[in-house]
């Protein structure tokens, strides 16, 4: 379960005073007659998921282990963040047991696309292509320009090697995946791309690479109890959401979310689409920014110590690291660091930690929330999931926003399609 200390946060008004609005907006969500209630899905996801598909995206994770070198995850927005988010969190930067994984159709940059394309010529390569519309353009281009690479490399046995995660029966990657015969998995309807990494979207790419899907599964369904309580004092998901009403009430317009590892950089992007797509719009909304700690210390931390008071923090600390190590001594000392030998490196960074929240609190002026995760698992990622999609929930209806649409998205495909030609 996430703790949440609001004590370093300067409310100036008191989260329980919130309480009355909360139980409407939890009862809306609950029965479902909320803004945006046809995207709702995910609230019962962990009742609900289509356990056969489950089994058969085990099945395919294992195929996808035991045939390939590589996997590649060609998609984009919240058919890319989600499962790039939770394999980087669990497995870290530089995993050595696990199958590589590979992100395409996040860009249309020619340079990264051609150099992936050429570090990936003679491994054995898997494919796994997300789309729920089955027509976005980034994904579609790299998509076609992988089909024919997987197809000159391995002949028939290409659609053997294609995965296929789309609409049930739109689109035309859908189309395709079936007049090819791919294995395709199912985005259900009702829930949008920022919070498909719990269907197969996330559960597919994240179970080839390793990770246990049970305990994601358990996290998200414990997470859905731990922060399913319409009663503030019980829930610090929704305490979090109400938190972060008052900080704008008091001028603050942008969220900067700080971890302190950098294996959890993806989980700030996925949370920036998250929380931005969501409450982004009706010209409302907090601008979700992020920074990595200590390093963005040595940049950004000067803006934050001394700039213009536009911000809030909202620290995601983790408790117990995937790996600790302890700093060697050295009887010559030369470089003066023997003060720390035989110390944990993890306790630096949390000294780190508590120093920065010191500086930016005590002289910096900056409201800062704290939340703390236990590790770095597969079942801590799955419970996070499931604490931020009821925080941003709750905190965009507060706003009167339809958190589960995104029509700013669309306006510059419109021009763009326009340049590119498309009818
Ligand atoms: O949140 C969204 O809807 C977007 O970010 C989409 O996830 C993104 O545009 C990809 O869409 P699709 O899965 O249809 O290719």
């Amino acid at each position: 379960m996430i703790k949440l200390d609001l004590n370093h946060a300067f409310l100036k008004e008191n989260v329980k005073d919130y309480q009355e609005e909360v139980c409407r907006i939890d009862e809306s969500l609950v029965q479902g007659t909320c803004k945006g209630n046809d995207f709702i899905g995910w609230l019962t996801w962990p009742q609900d998921y289509d356990r056969e598909e489950y089994a058969r995206i085990k099945a395919c994770a294992k195929r996808i282990q035991d045939m390939a070198d590589v996997l590649i995850v060609c998609g984009i927005g919240g058919s890319y963040l989600g499962p790039r988010a939770g394999i980087e969190m669990v497995n870290g930067l530089y995993p050595t047991k696990q199958i590589e994984v590979i992100y395409m159709g996040n860009t249309f940059s020619s340079t990264y696309i051609a150099q992936v394309m050429d570090y990936i010529k003679d491994k054995s390569v898997v494919v796994n292509v997300i789309s729920k519309s089955g027509t976005t353009t980034e994904t579609a281009i790299a998509f076609r320009i992988l089909k024919q690479f997987m197809e000159k490399k391995y002949g028939a046995e290409a659609s053997s090697r294609i995965i296929a995660t789309t609409d049930k029966a739109r689109g035309t990657l859908k189309t395709l995946a079936d007049k090819e015969g791919y294995e395709t998995f199912v985005i259900p309807d009702n829930i949008g791309g920022r919070f498909s990494v719990i269907t197969p979207v996330g559960l597919l790419p994240m179970a080839a690479a390793g990770l246990d899907i049970d305990a994601f599964m358990k996290g998200l369904s414990d997470g859905s109890g731990e922060y399913g309580d319409a009663d503030l004092d019980k829930n610090p998901a929704y305490r979090y959401a109400v938190a972060r009403r008052i900080l704008q009430h008091q001028g603050y317009d942008v969220e900067l979310f700080v971890e302190y590892e950098p294996q959890m950089q993806m989980v700030a992007e996925w949370w920036k689409q998250l929380f931005g797509e969501s409450e982004g719009k009706d010209e409302l909304g907090i601008l979700p920014d992020s920074a990595c700690f200590s390093t963005d210390l040595h940049s950004l931390g000067q803006f934050v110590q001394d700039g213009k008071k536009v911000l809030f923090e909202t620290n995601l600390y983790v408790d117990q690291p995937a790996i600790d190590v302890l700093f060697p001594n050295d009887d010559k000392n030369e470089d003066g660091m023997n003060y720390l030998a035989g110390k944990s490196i993890d306790w630096a960074n949390k000294m780190a930690a508590k120093g920065t929240l010191m500086a930016h609190e005590e002289t910096g002026g900056v409201p800062n929330i704290i939340l703390t995760m236990p590790g770095m698992s597969a079942y801590d990622f799955g419970n996070m999931c499931m604490f931020f999609f009821k925080a941003i929930a709750l905190t965009t209806l507060m706003n009167g926003s339809n958190p589960f649409n995104q029509p700013g998205v669309e306006v510059y495909k419109k021009n763009m399609f326009k340049l590119l030609g498309k009818e």
